[in-house]
């Protein structure tokens, strides 16, 4: 069969179940806005609403937070007239394809996923069926788009190759070239963001100290407080990354400064090798707050208009559902449904 050219489209999905920190926006929202602004590409992005409840939401914190998050989208640089933002559940077309995707996807597949394996635990029988769904959900919500690119984290990388899996199963049982072999984009180390307190651990917003982190909604204030008393070390700044392999929190900074200046750790080296972490802190703290700041107050901003955030997701999910019908449509009769 002739190959089959897909238009280039990003698709991407953050859950909404609160919580937004600066490794959310350096490794995943300022991404999506860097590919929003490449051009040659078509860019969709989705509060997967969805997926959050495969483990319990409190109901009026899922509807705060799913509007958080879409504010901090637009805070962050999502234009949402020239990128698709919506949530997931004002598109029913992904849990449609969802469901044909659960028979596609064969059970193995799903219970080898190491992600359902560390969230159910030893529970397995008390978690929710659709948390063990969770993988092929995803896979639907790439593939109603005929997603070519999907940038994610490093932790997503296996539900990544599972959608490329039910998209090959499904070509090839009904012998079409229907759905796309979506490639991955994974986030490089210099945007993988560190505690504040522990360099070798990832900043987590249920971490339970608020000082390991800095939040998307923390005010100048807040940012600058966080980087100066940050875990460091007494050394100065040395002039090559190999010497910040034993130093995971000095590391961790630098990442930080390169990824908001938009420069590459090594250039940072270069600016401040020999500083001493008390004036290297200052010029971060600096950097952080102006480029940090803007999107809290915007946050903040957007978050006292819920009737235009309303509007935003639900011109978004109009939009997101002209290009999903009608592929969703095909797949249906693909398998055999009657439309009439
Ligand atoms: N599983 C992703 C996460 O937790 C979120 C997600 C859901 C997603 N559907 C997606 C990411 C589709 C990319 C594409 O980070």
């Amino acid at each position: 069969m002739a190959d089959t050219e897909f238009t280039p489209r990003v698709f991407s999905g953050i859950q909404p179940s609160g919580g937004l920190t600066l490794g959310n926006y350096l490794g995943a929202m300022k991404r999506f806005v860097d590919m929003q602004e490449a051009g040659g590409f078509q860019t969709i992005y989705c509060m997967v609403d969805l997926h959050a409840i495969t483990v319990w939401q409190n109901p009026s914190d899922l509807k705060k937070n799913t509007r958080e998050l879409c504010a901090g989208f637009i805070a962050a640089g999502i234009d949402p007239e020239k990128s698709i933002l919506f949530n997931q559940s004002q598109v029913p077309e992904h849990a449609q394809l969802g469901w044909l995707f659960n028979c596609v996807a064969r059970m193995g597949w799903m219970g080898r996923m190491t992600q359902w394996k560390d969230k159910a635990g030893k529970n397995a029988e008390n978690a929710s069926l659709g948390l063990f769904a969770y993988p092929a959900l995803m896979a639907a919500d790439i593939l109603v788009y005929h997603a070519t690119h999907v940038p994610v984290g490093e932790d997503q990388k296996q539900h990544l190759e599972l959608t490329r899996d039910i998209a090959a199963k499904f070509n090839h049982d009904f012998g079409v070239e229907f759905f796309p072999i979506a490639e991955p984009v994974i986030e490089g180390a210099a945007t993988r963001v560190m505690s504040l307190k522990d360099g070798t651990k990832k900043m987590s917003k249920s971490d339970p100290a608020d000082a390991s982190r800095i939040n998307m909604t923390d005010d100048a204030d807040a940012i600058s407080k966080k980087i100066r008393k940050a875990k460091t070390d007494p050394d100065p700044l040395p002039d090559s990354l190999k010497e910040l392999d034993a130093r995971p929190e000095a590391r961790n900074l630098i990442n930080i400064y390169a990824a908001l200046a938009e420069i590459e750790p090594q250039a940072v080296l270069d600016q401040h090798q020999g500083a001493l972490f008390g004036h290297f802190k200052m010029a971060l703290s600096d950097l952080a707050v102006a480029k940090l700041a803007p999107i809290s107050t915007e946050m903040a901003r957007l978050m006292q208009d819920q009737a235009e955030i309303d509007h935003i997701l639900g011109r978004g999910a109009e939009r997101a559902r002209e290009i999903a019908a009608p592929i969703l449509a095909q797949a249906y009769d693909i398998v055999g449904m009657v439309r009439s």
